[in-house]
């Protein structure tokens, strides 16, 4: 089988920034509390007119310009979000209809904030094995428009934002060496928007209730993520024949600096090798990966050749990691 990796990539981040400064005036919070139990200073927050298909737009056509790739070269568009446009159709959908990718199937995954990383792995099956030569796959996020702004809890974690690639083939060895995808279902109700599926179809009494908001048990959540992230990075890189050595750079997904701290810790690897953004964008679920590896590569932190290794985790429960050879 051929190889697949990232021909292109782009991001979005929505002009309007809101510090923990404007929090405090908000909500019973304190900048000193947020900054000491996340790292988070400031997130970005989507305009009211502005849907998760809007901010993936954006990355969409930064990632394609930056492969040299048309809209009608596009084979499958995959987007991940855990705040599409709608429940149906899917976000994918308008944004095969807005880029003009006549030629693209499209559709959503779910897998929370793993998902774009769940995406890849999707996009990487498809190329690797012919049945695609060309895939966009998009981690697009408003969790500003899920989000109880009176729970102090949940309303200082989260961001809007919008990461996207270009998948395209490789020569085997290089771009996408390994994926490791998880899930633990038993744990579906630590992170969850309860309301507006057919399980609780909206109603006033769950408006009433704020179950169409995200609601975490922030604790459990925290020590499912320290276990997991180094699991991950582990798996990833075994599977891609390597160790951690090896490894140039780590971009995990960005949702509390304690937990970095800590995948750092138990890795027994230096924590400049994991690249951190959350202290301006909080958690942008499924956005957060791609976001941080734009970021990284434009920061001149990762070259040709070099070995980063992603790694999410999220709602589902969910996570998942892969070994990537750069080759841009
Ligand atoms: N400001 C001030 N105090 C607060 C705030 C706030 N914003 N939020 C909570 N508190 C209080 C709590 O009420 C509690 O007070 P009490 O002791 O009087 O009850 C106290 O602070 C400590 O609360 P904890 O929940 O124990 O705080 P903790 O140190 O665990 O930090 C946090 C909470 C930051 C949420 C942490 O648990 C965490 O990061 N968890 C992981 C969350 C995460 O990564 N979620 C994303 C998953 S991905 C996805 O799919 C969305």
């Amino acid at each position: 089988m051929r190889g697949s990796t990232i021909a292109g990539i782009g991001h979005y981040v929505p002009e309007r920034v809101l510090t923990n400064a404007e929090l405090e005036r908000l909500i019973d919070t304190t900048d000193e509390w947020i900054v000491t139990r996340t790292g988070i200073r400031e997130r970005r927050v989507a305009a009211d007119d502005q849907a998760s298909s809007d901010l993936g737009l954006e990355a969409a056509r930064e990632a394609m310009a930056d492969a040299g790739v048309r809209a009608e070269d596009l084979d499958l568009i995959i987007v991940g979000t855990a705040t599409p446009d709608m429940l149906f159709p899917a976000t994918a959908c308008v944004l095969q209809d807005r880029l003009g990718a006549k030629r693209a199937g499209a559709f959503d995954l779910s897998a929370a904030c793993s998902s774009w990383v769940y995406g890849v792995a999707v996009a990487h099956g498809y190329v690797s094995s012919g049945l695609a030569e060309t895939v966009l796959v998009v981690g697009a996020e408003t969790l500003s428009k899920i989000t109880n702004w009176k729970d102090r809890s949940t309303c200082v974690l989260f961001g809007d934002s919008a990461g996207a690639v270009v998948v395209r083939p490789s020569e085997p060895g290089q771009g996408f060496l390994s994926f490791y995808l998880g899930a633990d279902g038993g744990g579906a109700a630590l992170i969850s928007q309860p309301a507006g599926g057919s399980r609780l179809p909206a109603s006033y009494e769950t408006v009433e209730r704020a179950q169409h908001t995200l609601h975490m048990n922030g604790r459990e959540v925290y020590k499912f993520a320290v276990r997991i992230i180094p699991r991950a990075i582990e798996e990833a890189v075994s599977r891609a024949g390597l160790t951690l050595a090896d490894v140039d750079l780590f971009i995990p997904h960005q949702a509390n600096i304690r937990i970095i701290d800590a995948a750092a810790k138990r890795l027994g690897q230096p924590r400049e090798k994991f690249f951190v953004n959350v202290e301006r964008y909080g958690n942008t679920s499924s956005a957060s990966v791609p976001v941080a590896l734009y970021e990284a590569v434009r920061a001149g932190l990762i070259h040709r050749g070099d070995l980063a290794v992603l790694v999410a985790f999220g709602g589902g429960l969910t996570w998942g990691s892969t070994a990537l050879r750069w080759t841009k």
